[in-house]
C-alpha cells in the first residue's frame, strides 16, 4: 500500500437517523495503515466519536468562518473542533452551487485551519475545454482558497480536487486515471509555485464517482494522496471493499 492514504468519506445529507449512522458507522472495516476521516451530518458528529473506539477520524462538511456571533444557523471551526472533527471539508461543489463564493471560501479554509482543524479545500470545473481553461479555473480556486493559508497553517491543508462534472455520475463518466495523473502533477505544481517545496507536501485527493473498480486506479497512476468518496461511503459493504483494494495499490 502507498505510504499515508486519506480516505475521506462524505455522507453529504445522509443517513436520515443517528441509529442508520451507527449501523453505518460500526459496518465501517479499517484495514491496517488506512487513515479514514468520516464526515457526517454536523448533528451526528458527536455522538458517533464518542461512541466509536476505533481509529477512524471525524470531519465536519461546512463551517462558517467566524468564531461566534449573530449568525443564525451557523457552525464554528472550534464548535466542530469540540463535537470531535479534525477535518472539515470547504468549498465542496454543492456548497459552491448554492452560492459560496472564492471570497467566502478563502474565510472558511483560513478559519479552520486557524482552529486546529485541518481544511480539506474542494476544487473542480464544471466541464473540460480542449484549449485548457479548465486549468486556469482550477488555478484561481486553488489561489483564492488559500489565500489567507500562510507557509505555517499549510500542515493544516488537503486539497481534493473533484471535477463537478464526476461528482454523482455513472461511475463510467469518472475520470481517467492519466486525466487525473496530468490534473495532480498541475495541482502540485501551482501549490510549489505558492509556498515553494512546502506546497508538495499538501496531500491533494481525487473525489468524482469513486468506486472499488476504479479506486486503486487513481491513487496509482492517478497519483493522488488519497479519495474523497460519496455514494460508496454510504454501503459498509462497498465502501469495506473500496478500502481493501487500496491496500493492495
Ligand atoms: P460521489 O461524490 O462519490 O457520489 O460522486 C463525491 C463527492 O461529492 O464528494
Amino acid at each position: 500500500m502507498k505510504k499515508s492514504l486519506l480516505v475521506v468519506a462524505n455522507w453529504k445529507l445522509h443517513p436520515q437517523t443517528l441509529k442508520e449512522a451507527q449501523t453505518l458507522l460500526s459496518s465501517y472495516e479499517l484495514p491496517r495503515g488506512m487513515s479514514v476521516a468520516v464526515c457526517p451530518p454536523a448533528l451526528f458528529l458527536q455522538p458517533l466519536r464518542k461512541a466509536h473506539k476505533g481509529r477512524i477520524v471525524f470531519g465536519g462538511q461546512n463551517v462558517f468562518f467566524e468564531k461566534e456571533g449573530p449568525y443564525t444557523g451557523e457552525l464554528s471551526a472550534g464548535m466542530l473542533k469540540d463535537a470531535g472533527a479534525s477535518y472539515v471539508l470547504v468549498g465542496h461543489a454543492e456548497r459552491r452551487a448554492l452560492g459560496e463564493g472564492d471570497d467566502v471560501i478563502a474565510r472558511k479554509v483560513g478559519a479552520a485551519a486557524r482552529a486546529g482543524l485541518t481544511a480539506i479545500l474542494c476544487v473542480g470545473e464544471r466541464e473540460r475545454d480542449e484549449h485548457g481553461f479548465y486549468l486556469n479555473h482550477l488555478k484561481g480556486q486553488l489561489e483564492k482558497g488559500l489565500a489567507e493559508i500562510t507557509p505555517l497553517l499549510l500542515k493544516n491543508i488537503v486539497i481534493a480536487y473533484e471535477p463537478i462534472w464526476a461528482i454523482g455520475a455513472p461511475s463510467a463518466v469518472a475520470i481517467t486515471p492519466r486525466d487525473l495523473q496530468e490534473t495532480t502533477l498541475y495541482l502540485r505544481k501551482i501549490l510549489h509555485s505558492m509556498y515553494k517545496d512546502k506546497g508538495l507536501l499538501v496531500p491533494v485527493l481525487y473525489g468524482g464517482s469513486v468506486t472499488s473498480e476504479n479506486a486503486s486506479s487513481f491513487v496509482g497512476t492517478g497519483e493522488v494522496n488519497g479519495l474523497l468518496v460519496g455514494r460508496e461511503s454510504l454501503k459498509g459493504k462497498s465502501f469495506n471493499a473500496l478500502l481493501d483494494i487500496l491496500t493492495h495499490a
